[in-house]
Parts: structure tokens; sequence; C-alpha cells
């Protein structure tokens, strides 16, 4: 059994093999994280996914009788940590279960309007012996109804999805697992997720300012009990919209022709020395795109005109792109058309509309790019790269 502190035991589950989190592909799984406090009073700390309802009801049972649950905590209405709500409630029928206003009408949502809640606008705290739970609500920090609960005595915050990772892991501590997936894993987490709710996380971790965190235990992935800092000062990072010296170049193709193109913008980028990564969107999921934009500094989208209008992984990419408004970018269009075109011309339109500053291009060419269009694809590339050193 695993214990963050004495008597404070993780109860979630890891579920290794999801691969589609409501679409962000989660090549490294995810977890369900769930905490049991056990001193004189007794609080179960938010629910796992439905299927893994049975699982936390067993872990909770081999460390106390499910009865001797006093309170249930549920920061966030979302299915991913209230799936089990039904068979826990039943597990623990003494307890009562601790929520915000707008987490409990949610929850009525998805599990019917008889279950029972106390609102932490009346609980603002519980007091669980040596031990208390504060709660802090954190609206759309991810939905409206999130909040946070913190353990000023071990200087611990049970954080929900904010600072979570999909990564499925046997060791459950920052300690214990790859450093660089880790945080590769957290800034995915953060640009699918979190991206567009940036100025509710701003808000959040203003309000950790001067709180006192030896550790952090978010509802995802592991515990940062090593280094709580580290990931404090990522998200810091990430909030204010920090880019580096890089590119992401998006693409789709029917015959090669855009990808001709991508290939020599990414070139023109590379040789200035400038870090550039291509994405195929026939191959990579928007999710890994999304993540490997966070930190860039330019984004360039390449679409072959088909009928008329964008290829559909590029809509569906823009679409996506559009909601999570990445923050301080520059961008560029591309592609090839056989007759009329139209495709670059609606790219820049979405990019646009998505916040994207956009530069001037005129790498739209009619099908397959001739020598003389390459060497234009790759000093536009450079371009850009001049153009990003420049920023
Ligand atoms: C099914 C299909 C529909 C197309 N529709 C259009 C179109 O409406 N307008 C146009 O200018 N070109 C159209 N084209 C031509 C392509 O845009 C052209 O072949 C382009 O070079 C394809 O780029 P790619 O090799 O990157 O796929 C179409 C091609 C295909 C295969
Ligand atoms: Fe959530
Ligand atoms: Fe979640």
């Amino acid at each position: 059994m695993v214990q963050l502190r004495e008597g404070i035991h993780w109860v979630g589950a890891v579920d290794w093999s999801v691969r589609s989190f409501h679409g962000y592909i989660t090549h490294r799984g995810s977890s369900y994280n769930s905490y049991l406090v056990v001193d004189e009073k007794v609080a179960l700390i938010d629910f796992v996914k439905a299927p893994f309802a049975e699982e936390q009801v067993t872990k909770i049972s081999e460390i106390i009788d499910p009865k001797r649950v006093d309170y249930i905590v549920a920061n966030h209405a979302e299915p991913d940590h209230s799936g089990s709500i039904r068979m826990v409630l039943e597990a623990c029928s003494n307890a009562e279960l601790v929520a915000t206003e707008r987490c409990m009408n949610t929850l009525w949502k998805y599990y019917g309007g008889d279950i029972k809640a106390t609102p932490i606008e009346k609980k603002p705290s519980l007091k669980l012996g040596k031990r208390s739970l504060s709660f802090v609500p954190v609206p759309m920090a991810h939905w409206p109804d999130s909040m946070v609960s913190y353990m000023p005595e071990e200087k611990l915050l049970f954080s929900n999805d904010a600072f979570g990772q999909h990564l499925a892991s046997s060791g459950r501590f920052d300690d214990e697992v790859d450093a660089a997936e880790l945080m590769q894993e957290a800034s995915t987490y953060y640009a699918n997720i979190l991206m567009p709710l940036w100025r509710s996380v701003s808000r959040a971790l203003k309000a950790l300012e001067g709180v006192p965190l030896e550790m952090i235990a978010p509802s995802h992935g592991i515990i940062w009990r090593k280094d709580p800092g580290k990931i404090l000062k990522a998200y810091q990072g990430w909030v204010a919209g920090e880019t580096k010296k890089k590119a992401v170049v998006v693409y789709d193709t029917m015959w090669g022709s855009t990808q001709l193109l991508a290939r020599a913008i990414a070139d023109g980028v590379a040789s200035k020395g400038v870090e550039v990564k291509v994405h195929n969107l026939g191959a990579s999921p928007n999710s890994d795109v999304i993540a490997d934009i966070l930190d860039a500094k330019a984004i360039l989208v390449g679409s072959p005109t088909l009928n008329n209008h964008i290829f559909p992984t590029i809509g569906g990419f823009l679409a996506y792109m559009r909601g999570l408004k990445p923050m301080n970018k520059i961008g560029a269009a591309f592609g090839s058309y056989g007759w009329a075109g139209g495709a670059k011309k609606i790219v820049e339109a979405e990019m646009q509309a998505a916040g994207i500053q956009m530069v001037e291009s005129d790498i739209d060419f009619v099908f397959h790019p001739n020598g003389d269009e390459v060497k234009r694809a790759h000093a536009f590339g450079q371009g850009i790269a001049e153009k990003i050193l420049g920023a």
C-alpha cells in the first residue's frame, strides 16, 4: 500500500490501457488518483473512473472498513473522478459527501438527484484530527465546479486535474519515474486540457503563492514530492505563454505535393539553427501536435485543396487548435492545388481566428512543386526562422 504520509493512502487506479481520453491520445495510459486520509476522522478524496469502482472499494477495504469513512470529498464532477460514485457511496454508507455547489449540480445530472451532499460553501474545511482539509474553489481549472483541497499540517495539496499527467506507472511519485517522460506528459496534459483556461490556472497559481507546499497530489499520474516547485515553475511559464525558438510544421497530403513543401519549409527553418517539428496529420494525432505547439513560436500549416476546401484532417486540427487558443504565436499557411485552389485562404482565416499572428505567405503551388518552387519553400522556412530568432 502506498502512503504519501503516515495514514494518507493512495487508493486510486492505474489505467494502463486507455489510449484516447475524450480524443486526447494517451500513449502512456493514465491513472485516476484517489486518497484516503485515516485520522480520528476518515476522509476519502475523489472517486475514480467507473470501470475501476470495484478496485477503489477493494483498496479502501484493505485499509479500513469503508463504513468508517466519515467524509468523501469530490473535487471535480467530471466522470474520470466521479464514475465510481454509486459503488463507493454504497460501500461508504456513513460518509458525508462534500463538494462545491456547482459540483453537486453536475453530479446530480450525471448520477441522479438523490445523491446527498454538503456544499463546501457551508463547510469550507474539515477537521480530521491531527490533520485538516481546506477547500479552495478553482473554477475553470478544469470545469466550473473544480476545487482543490489543501492539508496545511502536511503542506499537501490535492490538486485534482491541475499538475496532472496522463501517465500510467508503477511508481506513484516523481522520484520513481523517468523525469523526461514525466515532464513530457505534464506539458502534453497542460497543452490539451488546460491551455485555453490559462486565466483560471493563473488565478489558481496566484492563490497558491505563499502557501507552503511540500507535496502536490493530482488526480492523474504521479505525485510531486521530490520537487513540487518544478511543476509550479513549468506552469508559471505555460500560463505566461513562454515560447522557445521553435517551429511546428503541420500538414496532410494526398499525392505528396504539400508534403514536399512541408519538408522544404522545415529544412529551411532548421538551416538557420531553429528547432522544428514536423507533423503529418495522417500519422500524428492532434493532441501530439498541440503538445509540440505549446512552447513553439511559429506554426506553419499546409493543406492540399480538396473539392474547393481544406483537407479534412486539417479542418479537424484547426478546430482543435482554435478551441485550445495557443498563446503568443506567429503562423503561416501553405499548400498545393490543381486548378481553382482555396485551401490556403481557408487555413489562414482559421489560424487568424485562433489568435495566431499571421505572416504573409506565397507558398501555394499548382500540383507537384517544381525545383524552383521547392527552393522558394525552403527560403520561406528560412524567413520564418529569422522572424523567430528576431522575436
Ligand atoms: C479528390 C480530389 C479533389 C480535388 N479537388 C480540388 C479542388 O477542388 N480544387 C483544386 O484546385 N484542386 C483540387 N484537387 C487537386 C489537388 O489539390 C492537387 O492535386 C494538389 O497538388 C494535391 O496536393 P497533395 O499532393 O499535397 O495532395 C483535387 C484533388 C483530388 C485528388
Ligand atoms: Fe477534468
Ligand atoms: Fe481529470
